[in-house]
């Protein structure tokens, strides 16, 4: 409260001015969402957001104060019951994370410090150092490459691009800019990148032709021919290709790159190797799979996440370069009122690396403590058996695909990703687009579960994506057998409507 007499203005802060109630409130948010965290396979996957929570969502600015208690009231009402449910057993859409509850404790430590991890002598350096290092050493790496926590794999993906766009334009880029470049600077990837990879093209100026989208073999991956073929005609119209971008998974199937034969076809024609490992790149820690992804430790920049397939919370990714100083010449711009100490002494004299001097953000907020304290809590090989029960059960899926009349596999189970479509004989291929695309809004809408939908050879499917540590096979069963009976239902209405 803000106190006024004769002229003399007490001070204000933002800290409560009863800490015991805050505490308590503390204590009750912890416990309730610890209860709301063990007890989410009792409720729907998703529910929409009501048209009267929405219009709670228009009122006016507060000018004045509310009590915490009420805050945490509105939000236990208006907030907490419309997530996009990926916290849930059955969540399997796009590639989203399910988060872990001491990710989720590590988040409000972190908050908490409200440390800005951008460099200097304070313990944040130290853990984001030591996650950057245990990073590389789980995707092998090497102890010298340089490595970047990021707010996901689209930043991881923008940050390898430009090193790679500054290294290989063989003349002071970062001065003169594109507009001096004496030849159009080219990259190749397959006609599944991901499009982030696009944004990042069209952010360093680079211009999205100068993107060429490789056709693909029946395993999704990149055609290597093509990809010669057109590195070579490029060359020839007087182009400079400077970079292939290989997947390790790609977003549609989870198809993975030939990436030994990407690093070799990099190697001879002097080209940079990117590699977007945004899931995928986890692989290497499963048991079974790991040789899938040999190769992209050969990577000359790798972009992945840790809030996809290392279930950690929100927001985290992490880029990997192998040439450290290209990686920093790329970024760093120490401005006087930046200066990094030396010697240990003084809060700017830490010994390693200012992460500021690896990207364009400057501030950075402490997202390495959820990767330390997760990896400590479960270690590696945790995570590596958990990996690997998502690719089983995306394999059992599929089997339970084929063994029904009513679906059909729409590209090989090569990982964690499962394309199908519900399908009929009775009705054309653009109908059947229709039918699958209200299947999976069926499954939303009931609470079912969450699937999401993409094109494959130009149809609809519809698309399993396990990135989830809390599914079980069951909840595979449950998805079949709810799916098959609103294909069913639809179907049946349908015809009936058409009948009449
Ligand atoms: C293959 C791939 N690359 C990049 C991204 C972008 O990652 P983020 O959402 O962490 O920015 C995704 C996201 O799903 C992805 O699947």
């Amino acid at each position: 409260m803000r106190r006024e007499t004769e002229g003399i203005v007490s001070e204000e802060s933002l800290d409560p001015e009863d800490w015991e109630s805050m505490r308590e409130l503390g204590q009750k948010m912890l416990g309730d969402m610890l209860t709301y965290l063990k007890t989410v396979r009792d409720r729907p996957v998703w529910q929409g957001v009501p048209d009267e929570i929405k219009a709670h969502f228009s009122k006016r600015l507060p000018q004045n104060p509310q009590s915490p208690e009420a805050i945490y009231r509105e939000f236990v009402e208006k907030v907490l019951p419309y997530p996009l449910g990926n916290i849930h057993p059955r969540f399997w859409g796009w590639a989203v994370g399910t988060g872990t509850i001491m990710g989720a404790l590590a988040e409000l430590l972190a908050a908490s410090m409200n440390s800005i991890a951008g460099g200097g002598n304070q313990s944040a350096s130290y853990v984001e150092t030591q996650v950057v290092d245990w990073i590389k050493e789980m995707l092998g790496f090497p102890a010298s490459a340089s490595g970047l926590l990021t707010s996901g794999c689209s930043a991881a993906n923008l940050i390898g691009l430009a090193v790679a766009r500054n290294v290989k334009a063989g003349y002071d880029l970062r001065r003169k800019g594109l507009q001096k470049a004496s030849a159009r600077m080219t990259l190749y990837a397959s006609q599944e990148i991901h499009s982030s990879i696009q944004q990042a093209v069209e952010l360093l100026g680079l211009g999205s032709d100068a993107l060429h989208l490789v056709s693909m073999n029946d395993r999704f991956q990149i055609d290597l021919e093509a990809l010669k073929a057109a590195i070579s005609r490029d060359r020839k119209d007087g182009s400079l290709p400077f970079c292939v971008v290989g997947a390790a998974g790609t977003i549609n199937t989870g198809g993975i790159d030939n990436l030994n034969a990407l690093a070799d076809i990099c190697q001879r024609e002097n080209l940079w190797f990117h590699v977007d490992g945004a899931f995928g790149a986890w692989a290497a820690l499963a048991p079974n799979a790991k040789d899938k992804v040999t190769g992209m430790e050969r990577a000359d920049s790798l972009a992945l996440d840790l809030h996809k397939w290392m279930y950690m919370p929100y927001e985290i990714g992490c880029v990997l370069v192998q040439s450290e100083e290209g990686h920093r010449k790329t970024f760093a711009l120490t401005p006087a009122y930046l200066a990094h100490g030396e010697g240990g002494r003084g809060i700017d004299g830490a010994d390693l690396p200012w992460p500021i001097d690896y990207d364009f953000l400057l501030s950075r907020r402490f997202r390495g403590l959820k990767a330390w304290m997760s990896l400590k809590e479960h270690g590696s090989r945790k995570y590596g058996r958990l990996i690997q029960q998502n690719i089983n059960q995306a394999s059992y899926l599929g089997e339970l695909i084929a063994a029904r009349s009513e679906l059909k596999l729409s590209a090989p189970v090569t990982l964690n990703v499962v394309c199908f479509r519900y399908v009929t004989s009775s009705v054309d291929d653009a109908v059947l687009d229709e039918l699958n695309k209200r299947i999976v809004t069926e499954l939303q809408e009931q609470g079912t579960a969450v699937l999401s939908g993409t094109t494959i050879r130009g149809r609809y499917v519809m698309r399993v994506a396990c990135v989830n540590h809390r599914s079980r096979r069951e909840d595979f069963d449950i998805l079949i057998q709810e799916l098959v009976r609103v294909g069913k239902e639809l179907t049946t209405s349908g015809s009936k409507g058409s009948s009449t």
